[in-house]
């Protein structure tokens, strides 16, 4: 084996070099996977476990394009460190539709213009996604309250809140 693949027991954790394994549960699944201690969490999402969906957008916390979801909660993980991650409910964009039914706010989102170029969207979706599992019928207000961290440069916003509104309904309308 050579120095640079062997691993060291230090601590508790196994480092190879400057990298450590850590398991990190994304989408209902475990993954066990070996990255650099200081790597985002948006990095190892989409470098090491091939989910491009969380996009790389100002990776300084301010535009929202890397929204991710953590125990439910919308988290920015350009600002996280994966290994911060372990033991959460990560919840990518990958893992919001039910198999190859889309997630209501997916369909309204296509069907109202509420994504354009598109690389807003997976951000504004589960932002959209927890605001929705905490109040099913939020208003206007507060659904630009909830989604104010993610920006948008296509849209103008309104098909966006409007895409909300209508999976919102929809959703109410299934489980009433
Ligand atoms: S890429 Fe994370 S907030 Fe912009
Ligand atoms: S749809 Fe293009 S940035 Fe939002």
């Amino acid at each position: 084996m050579s120095e640079r693949t062997s691993l060291l027991q230090i601590g508790g954790a196994v480092h190879n070099r400057d990298k450590i394994r850590m398991t990190l549960t994304v989408n209902g699944e475990d993954s066990e996977i070996l990255a650099d201690g200081t790597a985002t969490l948006l990095e190892v999402l989409r470098e090491e476990l091939g989910l491009p969906g969380t996009k790389h957008g100002c990776e300084l916390g301010e535009c929202g394009a890397c929204t991710v979801l953590l125990d439910g909660e919308p988290a920015l993980s350009c600002l996280l460190l994966a290994r911060q991650c372990e033991g959460l409910d990560i919840t990518t964009i990958e893992g919001i539709s039910h198999g190859n039914e889309l997630h209501p706010l997916q369909d309204a989102f296509a069907d109202l213009g509420g994504s354009q170029c598109g690389y807003c969207t997976p951000g504004f979706i589960l932002s959209s996604a927890a605001l929705l599992e905490r109040k099913p019928d939020p208003s206007r207000a507060e659904i630009t309250e909830a989604l104010s961290g993610n920006l948008c440069r296509c849209t103008g916003y309104n098909q966006i809140f409007e895409s909300v509104e209508e999976a919102a309904r929809k959703i109410r309308e299934e489980n009433s």
